[in-house]
């Protein structure tokens, strides 16, 4: 176990599209407990694989509070199969220290995914709870998505970028999700 070096958003990495688990190998689950240690070490509520430099479709998630016990969830090759609903919410992300904006996710979603024995399993989260933007979160990241291209104001999203000294946002990744703008609008 190890904490990681967390790439920062302009590296390559973080916007290629990982590979699905063949096998939770102990190797996965040593990639498992580098992610767990790397985000409790950043304070993190969550970590995908290519955030440390592995384009493998793992990624760990912990909502519990301060004064809570852990809770690590892992999840390995995740599917989220139902989304519904809509919320606004500041998001920020380890690769973008320091760094917040408001984005549009679904309120809730269900996802099934293999745990670190690589047992299969289903998990619901709800009314735009952490956990299911969470989820929503460290999914995108297996699949090159980052949290800004789901902003709600791309000029805002860029002013803190560069406040941050951060790259710009990439207008070509911007997300369209009309059935998440047509439910804000209700
Ligand atoms: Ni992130």
């Amino acid at each position: 176990m190890a904490v990681k070096k967390v790439l920062q958003y302009g590296e390559k990495t973080l916007r290629e599209p990982s590979k699905e688990v063949h096998k939770v190998s102990k190797k996965v689950q040593e990639l498992v407990h580098d992610l767990l240690e790397t985000m409790y070490a950043k304070n993190g509520v969550g970590l995908a694989a290519p955030q440390i430099g592995v384009n493998l479709r793992v990624f760990v998630i912990d909502v519990s509070k301060n004064d809570e016990p852990l809770n690590p969830i892992v999840f390995i090759n995740p599917k989220i199969i139902k989304k519904s609903g809509a919320v606004v919410a500041q998001e920020g992300c380890i690769s973008f220290p320091e760094a917040y904006t408001d984005v549009k996710r679904y309120a809730n979603v269900m996802v099934k995914a293999l745990d670190r024995h690589g047992k299969p399993f289903v998990l619901e989260a709800k009314d735009g709870e952490l956990l299911a933007r969470a989820i929503q979160h460290e999914n995108d990241h297996l699949d090159g998505i980052l949290f800004i291209d789901h902003c709600v104001n791309r000029f805002e999203t860029d002013e803190i970028l560069s406040k941050h000294k951060l790259p710009p946002i990439e207008p070509e990744k911007l997300v369209s999700e009309p059935e998440i703008d047509e439910e804000l609008k209700k």
